[in-house]
C-alpha cells in the first residue's frame, strides 16, 4: 500500500504494509530517527510525534491513518542553524541526561505550546504525564517547557514563528 502524507512539511509517499507503525515509518524508510522506540505498546512516550498538532504515540499509529495528514518530529521544530524555541529551551536548561525520552518530551510538549504558550507549570506537569524518563530529569524538562512556552510568546510578540 502507498500512503501519502506530510513529513516535516515534505510530501512523502511511503509505501508499506498497512499495519506498520508510524514509528517504523519514520525511523526506517525516511530515515527520521529522533522519534525513538521504548516499549513499543504506548507506555512510555519515548516514540511521540505531532500529527495534524496532536500528541500522538506512534508506536501504536498504524502508517494507513495517516494519508492526508500532518506529522511533525523533533527534526522539523527547527535546524542547527536556527532551533525552535523549544530546542532552544531544552539546551538552555540542560533538560537531557541519557537524552531518550527528550523527543518525546519535547513533541508532547510542543503539542500544548502550539495550542497556546501561555500555560502554568500545573498544566504542563499534567500535560508530561504520559511521558516517562527513566533518569529523573522531570524538573529539569518541566522548566525548560515553561522557558519555550515564553520564548513562543516573546515570537508571537515579535511577530515571529513558534
Ligand atoms: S515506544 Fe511508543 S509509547 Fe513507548
Ligand atoms: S533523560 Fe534519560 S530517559 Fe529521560
Amino acid at each position: 500500500m502507498t500512503v501519502t502524507l506530510t513529513v516535516n512539511g515534505k510530501t512523502q509517499r511511503v509505501d508499506a504494509d498497512p499495519e506498520t507503525p508510524l514509528l517504523y515509518v519514520l525511523r526506517d524508510h525516511l530515515e527520521l530517527n529522533g522519534a525513538k522506540y521504548g516499549c513499543g505498546v504506548g507506555q512510555c512516550g519515548a516514540c511521540t510525534v505531532m500529527v495534524d498538532g496532536e500528541a500522538v504515540l506512534s508506536c501504536v499509529t498504524p502508517v494507513l491513518l495517516l494519508e492526508g495528514r500532518r506529522v511533525t518530529t523533533v527534526e522539523g521544530l527547527g535546524t542547527p542553524e536556527k532551533l525552535g524555541p523549544m530546542q532552544q529551551a531544552f539546551i538552555e536548561e540542560q533538560a537531557a541526561q541519557c537524552g531518550y525520552c527528550i523527543p518525546g518530551m519535547m513533541m508532547r510538549a510542543q503539542a500544548l505550546l502550539q495550542a497556546n504558550p501561555k500555560v502554568d507549570e500545573a498544566a504542563v506537569r499534567a500535560h508530561l504525564e504520559p511521558n516517562l524518563c527513566r533518569c529523573g530529569t522531570h524538573m529539569r524538562i518541566i522548566k525548560a517547557v515553561m522557558r519555550a512556552g515564553e520564548m513562543m510568546q516573546q515570537n508571537s510578540r515579535n511577530g515571529g514563528a513558534s
